[in-house]
């Protein structure tokens, strides 16, 4: 939604184009939560007014109190279930990569090395979003660039 902003038209134009977000997540009963796309109005709360009356619709089968993410934005999610700690199938390199309160679960040794891959995953310059109580440590250190609080862009041709 921030992607495409709160004007609709300038936003399809962008959700026509050639961006696509992977979500991914261990649990497959996570991912059918996220491809329902439908939440309680109350749990989006949070979402500036103006995002959340272009991008979420009523529920289909009129489900009241609940909203759905317009399919518009839905089309540019793919997802997929990924264990982060073994191998990836993802071959390109990301602009961004959110991974927030996950990292919580693992020890720190597991924590830097999902970390320097995460680094590796992203085009140089590309953005690693992180939970508030998580941390850069380790050899991604040296990859990664803090740019506000659990934000780091990756740096140039390491
Ligand atoms: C506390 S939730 C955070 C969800 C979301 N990122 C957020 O901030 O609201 C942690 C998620 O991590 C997922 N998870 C745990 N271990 C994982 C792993 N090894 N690989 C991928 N996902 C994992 C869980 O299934 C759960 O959905």
């Amino acid at each position: 939604m921030v992607l495409l902003g709160p004007e609709r038209n300038a936003g399809l134009t962008i959700a026509r184009g050639p961006v696509v977000a992977l979500a991914s997540d261990i649990s497959t009963n996570a991912l059918a939560g996220a491809r329902a796309a439908t939440y309680p109005i109350t749990a989006l709360d949070a979402l500036p007014e103006a995002l959340r009356t272009q991008w979420c619709v009523p529920a289909h089968a009129g489900e009241p109190g609940q909203l759905t993410i317009d399919p518009a934005l839905q089309a540019m999610v793919r997802f997929r279930r990924l264990n982060l700690l073994e191998e990836w199938p993802m071959r390109g390199a990301f602009d961004v990569i959110f991974c927030r309160n996950v990292m919580i679960y693992f020890d720190s040794p597991t924590k830097d090395r999902l970390v320097e891959r995460f680094a590796r995953q992203l085009v140089p310059g590309g953005y690693l979003y992180i939970g508030h109580s998580e941390r850069v440590g380790g050899p991604a250190s040296a990859l990664l660039e803090p740019v506000g609080p659990t934000i780091y862009r990756r740096k140039g041709h390491i």
